[in-house]
């Protein structure tokens, strides 16, 4: 590929900075210095290096974000800050995107990435990801409820598959509730409205899981870190180049 291509990929800058990177001799070619932006080289094979520093071309990328509340997922948006703006520059350079959605008024796990074929097979109804939701809900959550989500709770426009509700603690005196629930779908505002088919109401959701990916304890809401080696190596049971 032509160098120009493998700096902008890399984030070095636009076409026209990384001309004048060029021309200012900041760009070696496995140790020597090159000033042509039209320069063919292997990505794989040369070391291309800017101000020193060795640049490595990686075509898909992986971020894991603790999506705080109040932010959309999408990658624009006229009126609210996305969850694209929370992320670097490289994340717009690759030009990443959510693998599905959360409310804006949910918070925790959104995984982001440029690979559209792993974005497809972590949504098809056909592979049944499970997605674990943490919930404070309004209202006291029964052994009936469970059996309700365990069966599959009827809407008004789909019948949802089994799921899973499990009651962490309940608060008699306020009437809340302390909920995990687990579920292989992701309709519109799935959770919410089958909490609210019981007749009760979600007051925070959080996302705690997706598929083999966990809400890392230690990533503070509105930060985001770069899959690790064991979390993209998880994602191979999705069958798909990583
Ligand atoms: N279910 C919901 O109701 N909202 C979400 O953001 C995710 C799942």
């Amino acid at each position: 590929m032509r160098l120009d291509k493998f700096l902008a990929d890399c984030g070095v800058g636009s076409r026209t900075e990384i001309k004048t990177f060029l021309k200012k001799k900041r760009v070696l070619v496995n140790g020597a210095l090159e000033t042509s932006p039209k320069r063919q080289i292997d990505e794989k094979k040369d070391t291309i290096t800017f101000d020193g520093q060795v640049l490595s071309h990686e075509t898909f990328v992986y971020y894991l974000l603790n999506k705080p509340r109040g932010v959309v997922s999408a990658t624009e948006d006229r009126e609210h800050k996305t969850v694209l703006d929370l992320l670097d520059d490289m994340a717009r350079v690759k030009e990443v995107f959510p693998v599905g959605r959360l409310d804006k008024d949910t918070h925790g796990l959104l995984l982001l990435t440029n690979n559209g074929a792993l974005a497809h097979a972590m949504l098809s109804p056909k592979k049944h990801v499970d997605k674990t939701y943490r919930a404070k809900v309004s209202g006291l959550m029964t052994v009936e409820d469970q059996k309700r989500f365990g069966q599959g709770i009827a809407l008004k426009d789909f019948t949802c598959q089994p799921a899973k509700l499990e009651i962490l603690s309940l608060d008699e005196e306020q009437e809340s509730s302390l909920v995990e629930i687990t579920i292989a779908e992701g309709k519109f505002h799935q959770v919410k409205r089958m909490v609210a088919a019981c007749g009760k109401e979600v007051v925070d959701l959080q996302r705690l899981t997706m598929g083999p990916l966990t809400l890392p304890e230690d990533l503070d809401r509105g930060d985001y870190r770069r899959l690790t080696e064991e979390e993209l190596a998880s994602l191979e049971i999705f069958d798909v180049a990583l």
